[in-house]
């Protein structure tokens, strides 16, 4: 069990959260926690990370548990795997079950061996069991099982009230949420701090990523994701990290810890390897940071997340037409789709207990009928958050500019948008790499608050913290 920030009754809070997700009427929900995952046999496993919506309801960060929850929250049962003396040899003792129920707030606890049987029951009864759609196979395989049906329609058959309500409960953070965000932030200051201070040429991308990883680890911390470090920026989720660090070159680097209640963090800064921007580097990088602002100072409630993605865009392709790279009226290049050369993604995204947070409810996070409407366009990938902004969301900022050799030539020679990009300047950007910087905010009723500490960002302080090693 994760103890979280001193001084905040978690139990109090699970108990107030499942209390609220009762979205089933008199059903029953299903909450699946994660299993181990075997690299090749069980024993020897890949690392652990529980299912974000249990940890929701529950702060039970162990495998192999599962809760009922009820209409009447004094009937949530805990089903927890029974230690046996293996267990205890190979592994450790581990927090009985009867201590996990009593850090979630649960007042029973049954063997897991018995939930099968339970769920029989409640449905013998004629009531209905609700569950979020999975998205580990093992955890549909499991629902499958529980509910003796195809492995197939599990997804199918989710509780889509079950999943609005926990869209929008989940996506409005609670002060103890975000005060872990700004714990998981402190960390992913000194991660990038320290990422920065030793970066130069001649040393390889993995040597970075280790110094990343080792902070946190050293603080006892997970990463929320694989980190991105790379100076091939223009492949959005590089996961390799082979490359020697060149100068002339940037480097990106995106990479955020987990707090200790497995909140996530999420922070991308790009800078020169050799400690100075070139004019052409820091004029891209005052185009990226423009949108960034601009789009923050857009950020209040009731504004779309859609509509800031589009407003940022504008910036972005303003300076970029100023740039020479793009022509034409900005609005109507945006409007048409052409700016997404340079940024095929989204704005940002929602953060909380996953850096995606919430998802893998998909569309559920937004507004269905308009998603279905605007999904269209490329470059809008993971703005499923069309909805008007609320107090309390808390969400990633990041907007950047990208050089794609491939799809350069692959628009060139579709002959897209000629009239809004200047594909002849193109050919001296091919081995730019790419530009991102990303911080994250909570939405207040006065518009965006910057979460953490201020992290290098300006030219001026990202060359200082440069040549900090
Ligand atoms: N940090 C990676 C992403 O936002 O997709
Ligand atoms: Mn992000």
């Amino acid at each position: 069990m994760k103890t979280g920030l001193s001084g905040t009754n978690w139990r109090k809070i699970f108990r107030k959260r499942r209390n609220l997700i009762r979205a089933a009427g008199d059903g029953v929900i299903l909450w699946l926690g994660h299993s181990l995952q075997p690299r090749n046999y069980l024993n020897n496993a890949y690392p652990f990370r529980q299912n974000s919506h249990f940890l929701y309801c529950t702060g039970l960060a162990e495998p192999d548990l599962a809760m009922l929850s009820f209409p009447e929250p004094d009937d949530d049962i805990l089903f927890a795997r029974a230690v046996g003396i293996d267990d205890i040899v190979w592994s450790g003792p581990g927090l009985p079950p009867e201590e996990m129920a009593r850090g979630a707030g649960i007042g029973r606890v049954e063997d897991i061996a018995k939930l099968k049987e339970t769920i029989d029951g409640i449905r013998g009864r004629g009531r209905r069991i609700h569950y979020l759609p999975p998205y580990q196979y093992s955890s549909a395989l499991g629902i499958a099982r529980l509910l003796r049906t195809r492995v197939e329609s599990v997804g199918r058959n989710a509780s889509v009230a079950l999943m609005e309500q926990v869209a929008d409960q989940r996506g409005v953070k609670s002060p103890e949420e975000i005060a872990e965000i700004e714990d998981a932030l402190s960390i992913t200051g000194q991660m990038h701090r320290a990422a920065m201070a030793a970066a130069r040429p001649g040393l390889r991308e993995s040597y970075i990523a280790g110094i990343i990883q080792g902070i946190a680890l050293s603080a006892g911390r997970h990463q929320a994701f694989d980190p991105i470090v790379t100076i091939h920026g223009e492949v959005l989720h590089n996961g390799s990290r082979d490359n020697v660090l060149e100068p002339g070159r940037l480097l990106l680097n995106d990479s955020g810890a987990e707090s200790p209640m497995c909140y996530a963090s999420d922070i991308t800064r790009t800078y020169p390897v050799n400690g100075k921007f070139t004019p052409r580097q820091a004029e891209i990088y005052r185009v990226v940071l423009d949108a960034q602002l601009a789009a923050m100072d857009m950020i209040k409630p009731k504004v779309s997340y859609i509509d800031l993605h589009f407003g940022a865009c504008r910036v972005l392709a303003e300076g970029l037409k100023s740039a020479g790279l793009m022509k034409g009226n900005s609005s109507d290049a945006v409007d048409a789709g052409a700016h997404a050369l340079f940024m095929p993604h989204g704005i940002g995204h929602m953060l909380g207990l996953d850096v995606h947070d919430m998802e893998d409810l998909g569309s559920i996070i937004g507004n269905k009928k308009k998603n279905a409407a605007r999904r269209g366009p490329f470059g809008l990938n993971y703005l499923n958050l069309n909805r008007p902004l609320k107090t309390g969301f808390v969400l990633t900022v990041e907007p950047g500019v990208y050089f794609i050799p491939a799809l350069i030539e692959r628009w060139r020679d579709e002959k897209k948008f000629p009239e809004f990009i200047n594909y002849d300047k193109l050919g001296a950007w091919l081995s730019f790499g790419g530009i991102r910087v990303e911080d994250n905010v909570v939405v207040t009723s006065k518009g965006a608050r910057l979460l953490g500490t201020p992290i290098p960002k300006t030219i001026e302080e990202v060359e200082a913290a440069l040549s900090a090693g």
